[in-house]
């Protein structure tokens, strides 16, 4: 209980400089909660029950991954270099990646004979990585560590990197402009949209796509290319946030749903 309360007071503190993907973390699993079956939900429920919500819970491996769970720091991105563009032929590291951690966890979940701790932080770490899974450049290149080391200058001439752009100036900008329901609004619209295609419930297409989408000129990470981010540039891409938060959220109740639908 008193480490949770300095957790939360680390994580409040810390919001400014790494907050940014929490809302995007917590939207993929809190929308991804409304869209679990009945039988899900109830064994799902006392799995979360300590967060309060499947959204906060799902935030907790970035609490832990500085902290106690240094060992899971590489289970949050996958990287590739531009000659292999593969997702299924990328290799972890010793301490894995994030196809290996999702895979793993999934194990732990779906054994009921694993511990109650370990069964509810798989959970956790299962709902993240989808999000992660989700944002491209958490599938992006080893020797800039997936655009930490790629800078660039923000609209307002502070200094930032392409990995920061992409997992929070986007929202940060969005939020500005419209306000802080306009991600959810747009996101519910997507979800919407999206719910009746046929997904695809295998982890590694959906990294391939953010794979993808991090090569796309576009976006101008591919070689170093973007230096200057513009306003224009950020909202150019609140699509491509809006679609994947979507995407993150009905393929992860889907993942879930399923596991609660064979073992019944
Ligand atoms: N460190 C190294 N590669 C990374 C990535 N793709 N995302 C976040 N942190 C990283
Ligand atoms: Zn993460
Ligand atoms: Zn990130």
């Amino acid at each position: 209980m008193i480490k949770h309360f300095f957790l939360s007071l680390l994580f409040i503190f810390s919001f400014e400089a790494n907050g940014w993907w929490d809302k995007g973390h917590q939207m993929v699993c809190d929308e991804a909660y409304k869209l679990l079956t009945p039988e899900a939900k109830k064994s799902l429920d006392p799995l979360i029950e300590e967060h309060g919500s499947f959204g906060v819970a799902c935030l907790w491996p970035d609490w832990v991954k500085n902290d106690d769970r240094k060992d899971t720091r590489s289970w949050h991105y996958i990287n590739l270099p531009d000659s292999e563009q593969n997702i299924y032929k990328a290799t972890c590291p010793k301490n894995g990646c994030l196809i290996y951690a999702f895979h793993k966890q999934m194990k732990v979940l779906t054994n009921f004979t694993e511990s109650f701790r370990d069964r509810a932080e798989a959970l956790w770490f299962i709902g993240h990585f989808v999000g992660d899974a989700h944002q491209p450049m958490h599938v992006g290149f080893p020797e800039d560590r997936g655009g930490n080391d790629h800078k660039v200058i923000l609209p307002d001439g502070t200094e930032a990197n392409m990995h920061s752009v992409w997992d929070g100036e986007i929202i940060e900008h969005m939020d500005s402009l419209y306000g802080e329901e306009y991600l959810l609004n747009n996101v519910s619209k997507k979800i919407y949209e999206f719910l009746n295609h046929p997904q695809s419930l295998e982890f590694e297409s959906w990294a391939q796509e953010s794979r993808d989408i991090a090569m796309q000129k576009s976006v101008g990470y591919r070689n170093n290319e973007l230096k200057l981010i513009t306003n224009r540039y950020m909202e150019s891409h609140f699509q491509t946030v809006h679609e994947r938060i979507a995407l993150g959220a009905i393929r992860l109740s889907q993942t879930l749903n399923n596991i609660y639908q064979e073992s019944n």
